[in-house]
């Protein structure tokens, strides 16, 4: 089959040439537009990722396109509606990364619970001494998990095997799942009287906004650590300068931040090879990081080699299972 695959850079070339040998691959790194979608007009098979818009217009630049396989988990880049007129599938990657983005709530845990950051400032400076740097046990703690989803399940996988206690907060409850994982649901107002740490998986929408905010700031355990891999709208910056200022909160450990809806979501921060200039300014002005119980990380929550692998790996796979016969990930 004659295959275009486009927005792909030439590590992904590679891979991508073992797993679909034995057809016509074309690789381009730029978008599909209709610039260059002359060079794959005879392809059966395209893949993209997000920015390459897969319009009527460019469809119709495609008259032997049967299959699409973005390589991302979004698929709002491509009319889906005109793809099922024309009788062309879409597959798309719908999932790659709850465990990646769990490892990294726990990298962010540990930061705060074992003062790394504040040892490595430290001993940058010349200065070993270890006055003020105890840290304390995760096991036998208590952590509040808020939005027990593919990402939260897996943060609370990973909490069991530090021995810690669990509570969680989901709209929908699973009492298997709670059951197997060992965790207690609970309502928002217990995990903030009971946890020592709480770590957010939900997604922002207004239901969720500042979810985090002075009403249960002023509930929690004294002491307790905030992490926020998920959005920054779940927080309320204010709230939480004021609960850190009190001491009610002792540390907080953001991959994101309040402002968020400035800068791009993870799927397209993937494709960023420039400094992404309004996080930039976004982190650089945020009062926030600038204490130093607070840790921040440029939204690479997602961020990992093998996050990146599987995306390519199940995008190869869509395609592989077409060229025999069969769909796998079909959103059309
Ligand atoms: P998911 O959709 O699997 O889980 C979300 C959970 O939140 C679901 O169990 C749902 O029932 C629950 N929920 C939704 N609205 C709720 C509400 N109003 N009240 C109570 N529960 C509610 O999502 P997943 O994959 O676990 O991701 C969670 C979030 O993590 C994403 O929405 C995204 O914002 C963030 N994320 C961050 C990344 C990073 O690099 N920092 C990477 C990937 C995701």
């Amino acid at each position: 089959m004659n295959i275009a695959i486009f927005e792909v850079q030439t590590w992904k070339q590679e891979f991508l040439k073992k797993q679909l040998k034995g057809h016509t691959l074309l690789f381009f790194e730029e978008i599909l537009s209709k610039d260059n979608a002359e060079k794959a007009k005879f392809c059966e098979v395209i893949s993209v990722f997000i920015y390459s818009k897969i319009t009527k217009e460019i469809l119709r630049l495609l008259p032997n396109l049967k299959f699409i396989a973005t390589q991302s988990t979004g698929f709002d880049h491509i009319d889906v509606a005109e793809c099922t007129a024309r009788q062309i599938a879409v597959s798309n990657v719908p999932y790659y990364g709850e465990n990646t983005v769990a490892e990294h709530t726990f990298a962010l845990i540990l930061a705060l619970s074992r003062n790394v950051h504040k040892s490595y400032v430290r001993a940058l400076q010349g200065n070993y001494t270890i006055e003020g740097l105890m840290g304390f046990d995760l096991q036998g703690k208590t952590l509040g998990v808020i939005g027990t989803g593919h990402i939260g399940l897996h943060v609370i996988r990973i909490a069991k095997g530090f021995g810690m206690h669990v509570l969680a907060y989901d709209e929908k409850r699973d009492a298997f799942l709670a059951e197997v994982l060992k965790f207690t649901y609970a309502t928002l107002e217990e995990i903030a009287a009971s946890s020592d740490i709480i770590s957010l998986h939900l997604p922002y929408n207004a239901a969720t906004h500042h979810i985090v905010g002075e009403k249960l700031l002023s509930q929690v355990k004294k002491g307790v650590l905030l992490i926020n891999t998920s959005r920054g709208g779940l927080i309320d910056t204010n709230a939480l300068q004021a609960a850190l200022d009190e001491k009610r909160v002792a540390g907080a450990a953001l991959d994101v931040l309040e402002g968020e809806e400035l800068i791009l979501d993870e799927k397209q921060l993937l494709h960023y090879k420039q400094p992404n200039e309004k996080l930039e300014e976004l982190a650089k002005n945020h009062i926030l990081l600038k204490r130093d119980n607070v840790v921040f990380t440029p939204h690479i929550a997602f961020f990992s080699k093998e996050a990146l692998e599987r995306i390519l790996i199940t995008t190869a796979e869509n395609i592989s299972n077409f060229t025999r016969g069969k769909i796998s990930n079909i959103v059309s």
